[in-house]
This record gives C-alpha cells, structure tokens and sequence, in this order.
C-alpha cells in the first residue's frame, strides 16, 4: 500500500476508534504507564514529545511528571480527544498537533525525551519514524518505544488477524528486530522489558472496526486457536468468554552525547 492510501486507512480507522479507544480500560493500566514512566527516566526538567499520541493518555501520565509533553497525531479525532482528556485532568502543560511523524516537524534535538506506544505495528517504516524520533531528541535525552511484539514463528498468522480486526494494521516486530534497530540507531544503556496485557475479546472487539464481515471470522479464528496458540496470544475461556493476552514490548535507551 502506498504512503497516501496507508494514512487515509489510518485517519479512516482512528477517527472512529477515538472515543472507544480511549475508554478502554487496558490502554490506562497504571502499571503499564508507571512502567514506562519509571524506564523512560522521566523528571521534572524533562520536554517530551509523544509520537502519534493517539487520545493522549501516554502524554498525560507524562505531563504529570514533566515541565511539558507535546503530542503529535495524523487523526483530527485523535487530537480532539486528547484535549478533552487533558482538560478533564486539569493539565496546562501540553501542547497539541495535528501531523504525520514521518517526516517529525520539529527540529534536531529539540526534546529530552521522545516516547510512542502502541504505533509501530501501524507504521509502514518503523525504523524510519525511529530514526526520526532520535533525530528530535536532545544528546543524551532518551527515546523510549512500546509496541506489540511477536515471536518470529507466530508473526505471520498473528499480523492476518490483527489486519481483520484493525485494516491500518501493518506488521508486528519481532523482540530481535526491535533490538537490532536499536543498535542500529545507536541508542545506549538499552533496558528492554516484556510484558502480557489481558483483553476481554468481545470488549476489545467493540472498540474495533473491522470491515463489514470480518468481526465473524476474526471471532472464528480465536475460537479455533483455544488449546492451540497458533496466534501467540495465550487465547483462552474464563467464564464462557475469550480472553488473551497481548505481548508488550517496552524498550528504552539513551542518545550518545
Ligand atoms: C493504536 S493508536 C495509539 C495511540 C497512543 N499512542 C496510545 O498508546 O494511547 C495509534 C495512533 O497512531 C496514529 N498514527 C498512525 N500513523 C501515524 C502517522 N504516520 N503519523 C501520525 N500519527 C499516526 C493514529 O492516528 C493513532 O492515533
């Protein structure tokens, strides 16, 4: 798919998800965002850029703890509903920005901390939008990548249902590639952590917009992978329902000064 047909499949897809994305409970999970906050190095001296921050939720947590967070996404709805979230939470220190981040508006060096989540597996060069993200970020600042990650034997099959589910869905990286690209570009004292995040099949499929058809197959596919996991997502019953878990990959380094 080319770069213009892919970003209108991204802004098609994330302006209905904006409101269901942000009420998902999974996507404010404490532990997760502490994580990351706590890997990221995050203080108050720290300017922080949140690259395709989606709702802002990442950018908040951020903003609770830094001078200030800009927040960067191509979806308008995005957007929207990031400044109502941080109006909600009273924030005054984030600004907010409709835009592609490939190529990043802002100049070399100009933050001490440049974080994303959830937006590799959306991109269609993850190490180009990296790249871009050390680019913007000050020598010795930190760049800090969380995304979801799949071993090399279940890539495929996973990234078939994940595009059912999500059309706008590219391809998930596996734990080497995250890593090799991260010595590519030079990072240091990389700290690297896996995580597994639960979902409610059914709840996160109400946050989703399938192609009119597909929710059935996708709910097909689950079904037949329980005992199996050809997925790689641990897809199980509790109570009668299907529940599995997302891998998480949170990777953050240092630039060379
Ligand atoms: C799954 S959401 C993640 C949102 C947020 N980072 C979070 O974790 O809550 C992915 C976001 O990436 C944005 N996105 C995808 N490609 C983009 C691009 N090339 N430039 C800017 N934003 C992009 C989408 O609009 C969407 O809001």
């Amino acid at each position: 798919m080319n770069k213009t047909k892919h970003d209108q499949s991204i802004v098609h897809q994330f302006t209905r998800q904006a409101v269901p994305f942000s009420r998902q409970p999974a996507h404010s999970q404490e532990s997760f965002l502490n994580l990351m906050l706590e890997m990221s190095g995050a203080g108050p001296e720290d300017t922080v850029l949140d690259v395709a921050c989606g709702p802002g939720l990442v950018a908040c947590a951020f903003a609770a703890r830094a001078k200030h967070v800009t927040g960067i996404d191509l979806t308008p709805a995005m957007i929207e509903r990031a400044r109502q979230i941080q109006r909600e939470k009273q924030l005054t220190n984030l600004t907010w920005q409709i835009g592609n981040v490939l190529p990043l508006p802002f100049s070399d060096e100009a933050f001490s901390l440049v974080i994303t989540r959830y937006t590799f597996h959306h991109f269609l060069d993850p190490r180009a939008v990296w790249a871009e993200m050390v680019r913007v970020c000050t020598r010795g600042g930190r760049v800090l990548v969380a995304d979801l990650t799949m071993p090399p034997e279940k890539r495929d099959f996973f990234d078939v249902a994940e595009k059912l589910r999500d059309p706008s869905h590219t391809r998930t990286l596996t734990p080497a590639e995250f890593q090799q690209m991260a010595v590519e570009l030079g990072l240091q004292e990389v700290r690297t952590e896996f995580i597994k995040s639960e979902r409610n099949l059914e709840t996160h499929l109400r946050a989703s917009f399938p192609d009119p058809g597909d929710e059935e197959k996708i709910r097909k596919i689950f079904r037949e992978d329980l005992g199996k996991d050809a997925l790689g997502l641990g897809a199980h019953l509790k109570r009668g329902e299907i529940y599995f878990h997302y891998p998480l990959i949170i990777l953050a380094g240092r630039k060379g000064r």
